[in-house]
Parts: C-alpha cells; structure tokens; sequence
C-alpha cells in the first residue's frame, strides 16, 4: 500500500513547520512507525523543529553530481552513486527520517539529475507508511510538484486576512491543476480564547482550529526543538486530533 501522505502548505511564518514537525512526531507515537519527514523549504528549518542537526540536501546532491560532471569512482554506475549519495542524506531521528530538499534546482538543464533523484525519492517515499512534507511559503511548490500525491493537503493559515486569502489561493490553485491530492483541509492556527467558529472557506473539504501555545512560542527562544513540547500541549493535541480524523476520512 502506497504510504499515508500528509502535505502542508500556507503563506509564510503561518506555522508549516511547527504542525509538520509536531504532525510527525504525533503519528510516530500513535501508530510506532518510522515517519519519512520531507523538508521542501528551501529556507529549512524542519530538522531543527524535530531536534537534529541538517544532513546533506538534494540541492547540494545534485551540485556536487553536477560538478562532478561523468566522474565516477572506478566501477560504480550513475544511478549506484546517486542511491550512495541520498542515503547519506537521509538523517535519522527520533522516530522519524528526515529528508531535506535545500535549494530547487537553478536555471541550467538539470532534467537528467533531477529525474534521477526524483525516481530514488520515489521509491524511497515506497519503504515508509507515513510521509509528511513541509513546504516552501506560497504555491510555487504546487507547480514544482513536490507536493506530488498527498492524501491530505493542509493549508495552514493564522488570524490575517492575508493569510486566509492565500491559503484560499493555495486551495484553488491545486484544484485549477489537477493534483493528486486527496482532501484539502484549512488549518486555522494560533487561534486565542476568543475565536469563533468561520464558515469554512469555499474549496476545502475540512477545517481545524489549532490554539495558540505559549510553549510552542517561547520553544523558540530556547532550542528550537518541538520534542520537549508536553504531549498535553493544546496545540499538540489539536493537531493530532485533525491529523487523525484525515487519517479516518482518507482511507
Ligand atoms: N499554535 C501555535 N502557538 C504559538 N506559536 C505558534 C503556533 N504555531 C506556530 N507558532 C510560532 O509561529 C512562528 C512561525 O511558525 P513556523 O512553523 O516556523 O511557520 P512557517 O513554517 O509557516 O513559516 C514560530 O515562532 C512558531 O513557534
Ligand atoms: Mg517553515
């Protein structure tokens, strides 16, 4: 069975990367699996929310593949050195694998080398039963496709009306295309006590409420780490509930 994919979106400083990282960490507790994590943020910061130092990026990869040009070490293939190459890349963590994109490719042809990383990423995404992927702030990933195939899509969004029109821009946009995306869910997040409920915005199939956490808020100051979050952290646990309820919806 193809892995659960949860893909996440919004403008940026919304809070991506905090319901990703606390998405994967969730999702490790609950069902005790290897989450593979995906850093698409070319600004990444995925593995420092999950705890661990930045492994090697796609980016470097295929620079370094690039440069290297048809120099290979004696008696190795093409595709046997870029597969040596990814699995240095792949960093191992608490619960989870993470992989971390880095710069996307530049103006040059690169279509030779990325199609290569593309099919190990690929086949890589086949190994895991969970995949989370953060993404880059805005849509520009969504014609990338790097949110390929998701079961879910959320969008998170803050307060700001600016932030709730361009998750709606998000939404429609990877409806326009055509995506593989199974639901498509708005997240409303660092609600405070007052909020009300919003009829949910036309496009999405769900919307959640995730509150405002003064310990996701200060984390920041001290290390950047999300682990040390108390599992009865509200925001935590309003992103596990809507994480679960995908997970229902979608199989
Ligand atoms: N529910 C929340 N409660 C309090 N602070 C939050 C919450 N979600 C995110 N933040 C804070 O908002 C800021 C931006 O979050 P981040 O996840 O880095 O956003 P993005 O990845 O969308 O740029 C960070 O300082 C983060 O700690
Ligand atoms: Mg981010």
């Amino acid at each position: 069975m193809s892995p659960f994919t949860i893909a996440v979106a919004g403008k940026g400083g919304v809070g991506k990367t905090t319901f990703s990282a606390l998405s994967i960490r969730h999702l490790h507790r609950a069902v005790n699996e290897v989450v593979l994590a995906v850093d698409a943020d070319p600004n990444a910061n995925l593995h420092a929310k999950l705890g661990i130092a930045p492994g090697k990026t796609i980016g470097e990869i295929r620079e370094e593949l690039l440069a290297d040009g048809d120099k290979l070490p004696a008696g190795v293939s093409k595709q046997e050195h870029v597969d040596y190459q990814i699995r240095l890349a792949l960093t191992e963590g608490d619960g989870f694998d993470i992989l971390t994109m880095g710069r996307q490719e530049g103006p040059g042809c690169y279509c030779y080398v990325n199609n290569i990383l593309r099919t190990f990423v690929d086949s890589l995404s086949e190994k895991y039963k969970f995949i989370v992927i953060d993404n880059e702030a805005g849509m520009e990933h969504l014609s990338r496709r790097t949110t390929r195939t998701s079961d879910v899509l959320f969008v998170v969004s803050d307060a700001s009306k600016a932030a709730l029109e361009s998750a709606t821009r998000i939404a429609s946009l990877a409806r326009e295309m055509n995506l593989e995306i199974g639901r498509m869910a708005l997240v409303r997040n660092m609600l405070g006590p007052g909020a009300g409920d919003i009829r949910g915005p036309e496009g999405f199939d769900a919307v959640y409420s995730v509150r405002n956490s003064a310990k996701i808020r200060s984390g920041i100051v001290e290390s950047e780490s999300l682990l040390t979050i108390p599992p009865d952290d509200h925001a935590y646990q309003d992103i596990a509930k809507a994480v679960d309820e995908e997970r229902k919806l979608s199989r």
